[in-house]
């Protein structure tokens, strides 16, 4: 039986017109050619929860609202991440940090990547990102790619494609080979050493 990692494509802004569906097209046209793990899109926008209302953390109490417990779910049936991420503020959007506070042991012992975009890169709301990304115990990675100035304003003011940057291609596989090595050697870890886990 084949024994592929689930890797789940994080869309993490949800707003009319977003512009992340553009590099979230092309990702998920690299990945679908590998055949060493299977990739999954998980939308925000599937997941309209509201500001974070529960009696704790989850840490300590499983989250009660009712779509809370469906991304939970999907989080904890992946075994690895890509966060596709704009930069708001300096900063991830206020939905995805309101979907990472509702979960915690999903996550833990797990890799993360990003595939960031803004004037920058995005490079700043990644590094916010890895930031809590460590409280929920996920691993993030170095290899990662970003689309700055050039490629937003090629994509939304001039029609230009992602098929008009080859370049990122390289990135993204480079990427993508990274986060598939990881995520296999955690899941092993995290099933032979289970006990220890627990
Ligand atoms: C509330 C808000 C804050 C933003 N702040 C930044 C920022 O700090 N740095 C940046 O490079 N771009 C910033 N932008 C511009 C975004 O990079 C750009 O709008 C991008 O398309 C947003 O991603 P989305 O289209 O997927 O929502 C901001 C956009 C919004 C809506």
């Amino acid at each position: 039986m084949v024994d592929r990692p689930r890797i789940g494509i994080i869309v993490s802004t949800t707003r009319q017109g977003r512009f992340a569906d553009a590099p979230l097209k092309w990702l998920v046209d690299i990945a679908s050619k590998r055949n060493d793990a299977d990739f999954e899109v998980v939308d925000l926008r599937d997941y309209p929860m509201p500001f974070f209302e529960e009696m704790g953390s989850p840490f300590y109490v499983p989250p009660a609202n009712e779509v809370a417990k469906k991304w939970a779910g999907k989080i904890d049936s992946l075994d690895g991440y890509i966060f596709i991420t704009a930069e708001y503020n300096h900063s991830i959007s206020g939905v995805l940090k309101n979907a990472l506070d509702y979960v915690y042991r999903e996550f833990n012992r797990k890799p993360a990547t990003f595939l960031s975009y803004g004037g920058t890169g995005g490079t700043r709301a990644v590094e916010h990102l890895r930031h809590i990304l460590a409280e929920l115990q996920v691993a993030s990675l170095k290899w990662n790619v970003t689309l700055g100035m050039t490629e937003l304003l090629g994509i939304m003011r001039e029609g230009k494609t992602m098929a008009d940057y080859p370049y990122l291609v390289e990135t993204a596989e480079k990427m993508l080979d990274d986060l598939v090595w990881w995520t296999d050697a955690l899941r092993d870890a995290r099933r032979s050493k289970a006990k220890l886990a627990a």
